[in-house]
């Protein structure tokens, strides 16, 4: 890992600068200068050529690394719904051009679907990547059920058809803290962070 001033850098594979905030308060009682794609003269995002969110997210981080020197950390993430076999699992972001059109493209595909059978699940992959290494891999998913119209108006993506029944919400009624707490991608940190705890970074330690 190179060092970025006093501290070691890792790099995040996203130009969303929220999801680098994010990730960078998660690690803010490490040694770790956490930067995105924006902090980089090229900030060209990798590929996602693969059709499995663990392959997307190896494939990420692996290609940074290489090209950047540095430890990266790349995530991959989707809507797997039940009635529509898993789709639109990896391709979730290229299932329409904008967050409007994908969700109406979803409800238009569930719309003779009954409510008990209107499971989804949505699943991330986190992937970190070190000289040439991917050391650690962690998944988290969360389970909910897709509604019949959108509500709310936080949050992102499916979020406002994506309803969570024990919070009695959709991930668009809840604060960004809550969902924090329960989702796919909260889940997938919180994973890794307990393996940053332990030390299980394959002798690369980020501190
Ligand atoms: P990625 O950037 O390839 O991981 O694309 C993930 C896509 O899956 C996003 O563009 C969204 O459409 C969807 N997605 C992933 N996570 C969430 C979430 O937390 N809420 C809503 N949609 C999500």
């Amino acid at each position: 890992m190179e060092e970025h001033g006093a501290a070691k850098c890792l790099l995040v594979a996203s130009r969303n600068v929220g999801k680098v905030a994010e990730i960078r308060q998660l690690l803010a009682d490490y040694a770790v200068k956490v930067i995105g794609l924006n902090d980089l003269s090229d900030s060209a995002a990798p590929a996602e050529p693969h059709d499995t969110f663990a392959d997307n997210a190896r494939h990420k981080a692996l290609q940074l690394a290489e090209r950047t020197g540095l430890a990266a950390l790349a995530d991959d993430s989707g809507l797997q719904v039940d009635a529509l076999g898993g789709r639109p699992g990896v391709y979730s972001s290229r299932y329409g051009s904008d967050d409007r059109q994908r969700i109406d493209k979803l409800l238009a595909e569930l719309a003779d679907v009954p409510d008990e059978r209107r499971g989804a699940c949505f699943v991330c992959v986190i992937a970190i990547a070190c000289q040439g290494q991917v050391v650690g891999l962690w998944e988290g998913e969360c389970k909910g059920v897709i509604l019949r119209e959108p509500r709310g108006n936080a949050g992102f993506g499916y979020d406002p058809i994506f309803y969570y029944p024990s919070l009695g919400r959709t991930f668009a009624e809840i604060s960004t803290e809550q969902k924090n707490g329960v989702s796919h991608r909260g889940r997938a940190l919180q994973a890794m962070l307990e393996a940053l705890r332990g030390g299980e970074l394959l002798g690369h330690p980020l501190r």
